[in-house]
């Protein structure tokens, strides 16, 4: 088609179409307006005839070319409605209802003769938006520089966040007004591994708080072929906006058409119970529905490991105290082995009687193959090759005797972050997984990114992650990702993606410590997008216990450690401590081996950000309830209503407490447990201890239990 032509032809297109469109969510509180003022898009958004978002901007950057900014107009829109319930393979909920209003905008840019679509879908309780790029003469291939985004708050609202950085998100966080982000900006973080901080930028998910109490979450699903996003703060104007990974050389991504980038999603809640509630049914409704043919392989994990003791510095991942190894080369055999060597044969099995004594699925096991000597910050590319084991290592008896215990050992592939090596070597490392029946894979990407000068943010890592959850799909093998992205919802589509690390976990209490508030914030930033790995389950919390004069503690009661089962969601938990710890608390272990995984059904209670989580969930299949409440540093009384059970049935409430004057400073071990018979009336005023928690399991009441336990 001749330029003129069709730029008449937009024209007449144009001169029939409106200016602004507008879509409300399937409830008519949330209203989506978009614009298009001098040739440039705009977007609106209303909660209950309230802003929640000031006119902002859309638009995109390009290297090489011309950007997607101004020019616009519209060449058509088309709204519509969808709705279905569906059943994730595992997760909070059974079944999840995906019901949104949608909006597709198509923008031509007359001048270019192309044209492109941004599709706005609402929700009852939040926006998800996104680019698109059709495939189309004028536009094949775009290199991005920059996302232009903006989200203009319609107010200084009180914000939980972490400093943007393109590397890591192991940090604790900050709460505070936006106006105040520049200035504790760099106050925010401390050391890692590999970090490269981006100044005035937060990370996604970021939870917010209106003056006038409406909870707000800004976020991404379907992060898939792009950079994460960050959020560059204006602290002056409430503005916030999208500010890409780059790659080496400072581009973004590189497209080929057609393509669409992930959504932009911003939540919107009145209650932080409802965002706890919704907020990841959002993500995971913008992602597609699973394309594997089947998920009956893909089941929830609950595990124990040898790691605890080489976070905290009892053991090694090491077999030798060496500095300079070669792999291939070095023959370990001839080694003299350190002494402090956890993945050794015999331990490992003492680990599998263990799991199998006390009905754990698997077992962990780091340290186990060559190349641990020099695996950190040398920026060496041949640092594993993910198939050889330690001569102390016996990989096939190990799994022999696991299997016929019933229990699987869990494959680790610490990458050092040398992912180019990585990539060469996991055809091999999957093919041996198969070999001894391994079925799930920790991975891990500590350091600084090789290729040299990518990051873990950036396009090609994220490609990567990808890659590596597809390729062990077919294998049938679970993945549970370590320094990887934060998850954005594709657990829906990559239901083997089980669970991810991807912010500051219980190991950090070894390095530096987590605020006793982190776990109150986590459920409503980083798990807003997906399963984590947060390793709970610490019972030996001072570390004087094991170096006399050691100050490192973590900052928890014990009681606490066996809330966040209920409270931080993951399909794949571990029980974390050194396993001689459970031997030393058997009844509060109990809680440990009973609590389910997998949920029909989730109730969250009571919860706000940064102060306190109360959640009642549903096992799967079953009519056992299991709640959880954690506290920040604050003690607390939180009101549990037990109105979340069937009406007119009893039951039996096993309740864990924080003991007398335990705190997570003093006396952090003491804990009280009772039983007590309970109904859908019953209402209980349960005190948590400064950094406590509470955990109960519920279970329905027999004659006996009627006759034995008081009401
Ligand atoms: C960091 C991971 O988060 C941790 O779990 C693991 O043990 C170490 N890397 C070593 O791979
Ligand atoms: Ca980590």
């Amino acid at each position: 088609m001749n330029k003129i032509v069709f730029a008449f032809l937009c024209l007449m297109i144009l001169s029939k179409s409106a200016i602004s469109q507008s879509v409300a969510s399937p409830d008519g509180n949330l209203s989506l307006r978009f614009e298009l003022k001098d040739s440039v898009p705009y977007y609106y958004l209303d909660f209950k005839g309230k802003p929640i978002i000031l006119k902002s901007k859309l638009g995109l950057k390009v290297a090489n070319g011309d950007s997607f900014l101004k020019g616009f107009g519209i060449k058509d829109y088309n709204t519509s409605a969808f709705k279905e319930d569906w059943n994730p393979v595992m997760g909070e909920t059974k079944t999840i209802n995906n019901h949104y209003n949608q909006l597709r905008v198509i923008l031509a840019q007359p001048s270019l003769q192309r044209e492109i679509a941004i599709t706005f879908r609402l929700y009852d309780y939040g926006l998800g938006f996104r680019y698109e790029f059709p495939e189309q003469a004028n536009l094949n291939y775009f290199v991005i520089k920059e996302e232009e985004t903006q989200f203009a708050l319609a107010g200084n609202h009180k914000a939980w966040w972490i400093p943007g950085d393109y590397d890591t998100q192991e940090y604790n966080y900050t709460t505070s007004s936006i106006s105040e982000v520049a200035a504790l900006w760099p106050k925010s973080y401390d050391g890692n591994a590999s970090q490269t901080p981006v100044k005035n930028a937060i990370q996604t998910p970021v939870m917010m708080k209106s003056a006038g109490g409406i909870y707000l979450n800004i976020a991404e699903a379907a992060l898939i072929g792009y950079p994460a996003m960050h959020l560059a703060v204006n602290s002056k104007t409430n503005m916030l906006k999208t500010h890409l990974t780059p790659d080496a050389q400072g581009m973004k991504g590189y497209i080929q058409t057609p393509f669409n980038t992930p959504w932009r999603t911003i939540a919107v809640t009145e209650s932080a119970e409802n965002m706890l509630t919704v907020g990841p049914h959002l993500l995971l409704n913008l992602n597609e529905p699973t394309k594997y043919a089947t998920t009956d392989w893909i089941k929830p994990v609950k595990y124990i490991g040898v790691w605890w003791e080489m976070i905290m510095g009892k053991s090694s991942w090491a077999y030798a105290d060496l500095d300079n190894v070669h792999l291939g080369e070095t023959d370990y055999s001839k080694l003299t082995p350190n002494g402090k060597h956890a993945a050794n044969t015999e331990y490992v099995k003492k680990h599998i009687d263990f799991a199998a004594k006390h009905g754990f699925d698997a077992v962990l096991v780091e340290g186990w193959n060559e190349g641990w000597e020099d695996w950190f910050g040398k920026s060496k590319e041949f640092v594993f090759d993910f198939v050889t084991p330690y001569p102390d290592f016996d990989v096939k008896g190990l799994n022999e005797y696991a299997h016929s215990k019933g229990v699987k050992l869990i494959m680790h592939h610490e990458t050092s972050a040398s992912v180019t090596n990585y990539e060469r070597w996991i055809d091999t490392a999957f093919k041996f997984m198969d070999k001894f029946g391994y079925n799930a894979v920790k991975t891990g990407y500590v350091g600084n990114i090789i290729p040299r000068g990518e990051h873990h943010y950036s396009q090609w890592m994220i490609d990567h992650y990808l890659r590596v959850v597809k390729k062990a799909a077919e294998h049938k093998i679970l993945i549970n990702s370590h320094e990887s992205v934060r998850p954005t919802g594709l657990s829906r589509t990559y239901p083997n993606w089980i669970a991810a690390e991807a912010a500051r976990g219980t190991e950090y209490e070894a390095f530096g410590g987590n605020n006793p508030e982190h776990t109150t914030i986590l459920p409503f930033t980083r798990l807003m997008g997906g399963p984590m790995d947060y390793t709970p389950g610490i019972f030996q919390t001072k570390m004087d216990y094991y170096f006399p004069g050691d100050h490192r503690f973590v900052k928890t009661t014990l009681v606490k450690q066996l809330a966040l089962y209920v409270t931080m969601y993951s399909p794949l938990q571990m029980a974390a401590d050194i396993i001689d710890n459970y031997d030393r608390f058997p009844d509060a272990f109990q809680f440990i081996k009973d609590v389910a995984v997998d949920w029909d059904d989730t109730k969250v209670l009571k919860a706000e950000p940064g102060d306190y989580i109360l959640i009642a969930r549903k096992a799967k299949g079953k009519d056992e309830w299991f709640v959880g409440g954690i506290t920040d540093e604050n003690e607390r009384t939180l009101p549990i209503d037990f109105n979340f059970l069937e009406p007119n049935a009893s039951y039996v409430a096993t309740i864990y407490e924080d003991g007398k004057d335990a705190d997570y400073i003093n006396n952090p071990q003491r804990y009280k447990i009772y039983k007590k018979i309970v109904s859908s009336k019953t209402k209980l005023n349960q005190k948590l201890a400064r950094s406590g928690g509470v955990a109960i399991s519920i279970k329905k009441a027999t004659k006996e239990d009627l006759k034995r336990i008081k009401k």
